[in-house]
């Protein structure tokens, strides 16, 4: 299976923090963005990974992450001229995804549970696509699904005005081999983008759609806006400080998965500084 982080975007609502800086480098606590939704393509056992990146934060990414050979991944950079919508991935990665079948996320989401591992196991299994619900509080800000009885999904709504339902769709979509294919037939919708609700409505009238209810213990944060991506920092520095554990740490996923062996491990950290976070991944070296 392949992976895709969409890490492209303007970041209009992070001006001026996005001034000169991809949304997703910047710091949620101690790591930079997109090492979160990393960490959940390798927790899936995903090691095939194209990064989607504007132009002008090319460099950047690629000095952050390289090829990925450190983490026993490969990573392939592809540009987005402009964020034409979510689906356009799968038409810009179109090469890449060949006949496979591809995990999508969303560079600025992030999930953190126990029993992730679990459920991404499962999903990867399902046939068609598989989509992840969340509850939230406003579900006039997010895609929306209706459910009718044996927890069946009856529609989907972009940003519904008065929705019944508040269960909204999160930022990772897994998708069969013909993602590509149902792509090249999406119009761009009034507001000039592809729309991955129209994708996942293809999924759902030929009734290949699957759906994943992530529970309460669950956390889906998105950092879009100042607050949220304060508060997602915040999160992640109460979690860690309490448990002395890391989340997103990519180097101890790959080491803990063995992507990498010990020895690559401790070559890979010896080019780091004298660090916490060096320090952190020395700990689990030896534990
Ligand atoms: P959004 O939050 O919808 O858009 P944005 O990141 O450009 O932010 P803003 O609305 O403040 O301008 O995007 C969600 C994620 O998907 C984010 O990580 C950027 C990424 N994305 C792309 O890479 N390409 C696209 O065409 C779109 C629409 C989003």
């Amino acid at each position: 299976m392949k992976g895709i982080i969409l890490a492209g975007g303007l970041g209009k609502r992070l001006f001026p923090l996005t001034r000169n800086l991809s949304k997703q480098i910047l710091p949620i606590y101690d790591k930079p963005m997109i090492y979160y939704p990393l960490s959940v393509l390798m927790l899936a056992n995903i090691k095939d990974i194209a990064i989607i990146v504007k132009k002008e934060d090319y460099k950047m990414f690629n000095e952050l992450l390289g090829n990925g050979s450190s983490l026993g991944i490969k990573i392939k950079y592809f540009i987005q001229k402009r964020p034409n919508g979510l689906p356009e991935a799968f038409l810009i990665c179109k090469n890449f995804i060949k006949k496979k079948k591809v995990m999508l996320i969303l560079g600025d989401n992030i999930f953190y549970s126990n029993g992730i591992v679990e459920i991404l196991d499962k999903a990867k299994k399902n046939e068609g696509a598989t989509i992840f619900s969340y509850q939230v509080k406003d579900p006039s800000r997010f895609g929306i699904l209706n459910l009718k009885a044996k927890n069946k999904i009856s529609s989907i709504i972009e940003k519904p005005k008065n929705s019944k339902s508040n269960l909204a769709i999160t930022g990772m979509y897994f998708f069969d081999e013909n993602v590509s294919k149902y792509t090249d037939e999406l119009n761009f919708s009034k507001r000039g983008e592809l729309e991955i609700v129209d994708l996942i409505n293809i999924y759902l009238k030929k009734k290949k759609l699957n759906h994943s209810r992530l529970g309460r213990g669950f956390a889906w944060l998105d950092t879009g806006n100042f607050e949220s991506l304060l508060e997602a920092g915040k999160f992640i520095e109460i979690i860690e400080k309490r448990q002395g554990l890391k989340i997103g740490c990519i180097e101890e996923i790959a080491f803990k998965k063995n992507f990498i062996t010990k020895k690559q491990t401790e070559d890979l950290i010896n080019s780091f500084p004298e660090s916490d976070y060096k320090n952190y991944i020395r700990k689990i070296l030896n534990e």
